[in-house]
């Protein structure tokens, strides 16, 4: 037995000054304690010893045991160490070095415009809804009380992709839509920008441009409640000395329909290029929803009344910013963006 036991602290001694990783430990382990481990089996004859015997080798085994179980262990702890030390060292982050320079966006003024005007009309408890850009020729004009062969439909020259479906030329399409599908035929307040498209191109009109579609929809709703509403929108959007007149026009969708002009933000109405010299600018088109209109949507126009309007979103950000060609908001130069990145917004972009 002692001789046995030499030989194996022997052997342990060997394999512990060998051993310089972490992963041939394991089989350290199994190599002496393990089923057929080289301590293991010096316990493996001992059911044909005496009593006192056993005594005696158990308590060598034992001895042995804890000797190689601790040195072992403390090889172990030591080689975890060097590998965390290693670690450290190959993972340093030199944090002196700079660092490379972050490019910000900025908000498209497009964008900004949208966030104002939802801003305003959600004060005032409207919904913002969406529409799809892709349209039924019955929600952008049959159901807006511009059947087939309407004149007034040449005046938006539409693209057309078949018989039934066009890119809409105006998000009064919201309008239809929102009617049908509020089922329970309850008042309606919502708002929807979003983009439309028509056949013409040049400075100032391109063939993707942005608009805001209001509908208000109760019962007594009144001229008053339209003009008042789109006052205070434009002082909103223009400053509150801005002036807002009404003047008589003709939408399909709309009876009466009006035009609203706001004094000239440049000028401050004396009159000047941007207003040809008249004072005014043209933002708005508006009016009491048309009683065939309601009709189609489902809404009875002896029970129901209602207002609507669209504005050109291009329009508020081509005046606000000064820009003097529609076409820059959509061709996404990054010179051009630029220009729009304020500092005081720079905790808001993410
Ligand atoms: N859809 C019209 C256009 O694109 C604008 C408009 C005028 C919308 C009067 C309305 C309205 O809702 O009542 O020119």
């Amino acid at each position: 037995m002692e001789d046995k036991i030499k030989k194996i602290r022997k052997i342990l001694e060997d394999d512990l000054s060998n051993i310089k990783e972490l992963n041939n430990l394991l089989g350290l382990k199994a190599k002496y304690f393990g089923k057929k481990g080289l301590i293991t089996e010096l316990t493996s004859n001992m059911k044909d010893l005496s009593i006192d015997e056993r005594k005696e080798v158990g308590r060598v085994v034992n001895e042995i045991r804890e000797e190689a179980s601790s040195k072992i262990n403390a090889l172990e702890k030591k080689l975890k160490e060097k590998e965390l030390a290693l670690k450290l060292e190959q993972e340093k982050i030199d944090i002196s070095l700079p660092s490379c320079k972050l490019k910000r966006g900025s908000r498209h003024p497009f964008n900004r415009i949208i966030e104002d005007v939802e801003d305003f009309f959600v004060s005032q408890g409207y919904d913002v809804v969406d529409g799809p850009e892709l349209e039924t020729d019955e929600n952008c004009f049959r159901l807006l009380n511009l059947p087939l062969g309407h004149p007034a439909r040449d005046a938006q020259d539409t693209f057309y992709i078949d018989e039934e479906y066009l890119l809409r030329t105006q998000t009064s399409s919201v309008q239809a839509r929102t009617m049908q599908s509020n089922v329970d035929k309850t008042p309606i307040r919502m708002i929807c920008p979003g983009k439309v498209y028509r056949r013409d191109e040049d400075a100032t009109h391109s063939h993707q441009f942005g608009q805001v579609e209001g509908l208000v929809i109760d019962k007594d709703v009144s001229l008053a409640d339209l003009k008042g509403t789109l006052e205070l929108f434009a002082k909103k959007m223009l400053g509150k000395n801005t002036k807002v007149r009404f003047r008589p026009s003709y939408f399909p969708f709309t009876e009466p329909s009006v035009e609203v002009d706001v004094s000239c933000f440049k000028c401050g109405g004396r009159g000047c290029p941007l207003c040809k010299q008249t004072g005014w600018i043209e933002v708005l088109g508006a009016g009491m929803v048309h009683p065939n209109v309601l009709k189609m949507g489902g809404y009875d126009p002896n029970v129901w009344s209602g207002f609507a309007f669209g504005t050109g979103l291009d329009r508020f950000a081509m005046f606000r910013y000064m820009i003097p060609d529609i076409r820059y908001l959509y061709t996404n130069d990054i010179r051009f963006l630029k220009q729009f990145y304020r500092k005081d917004e720079e905790n808001e972009i993410k």
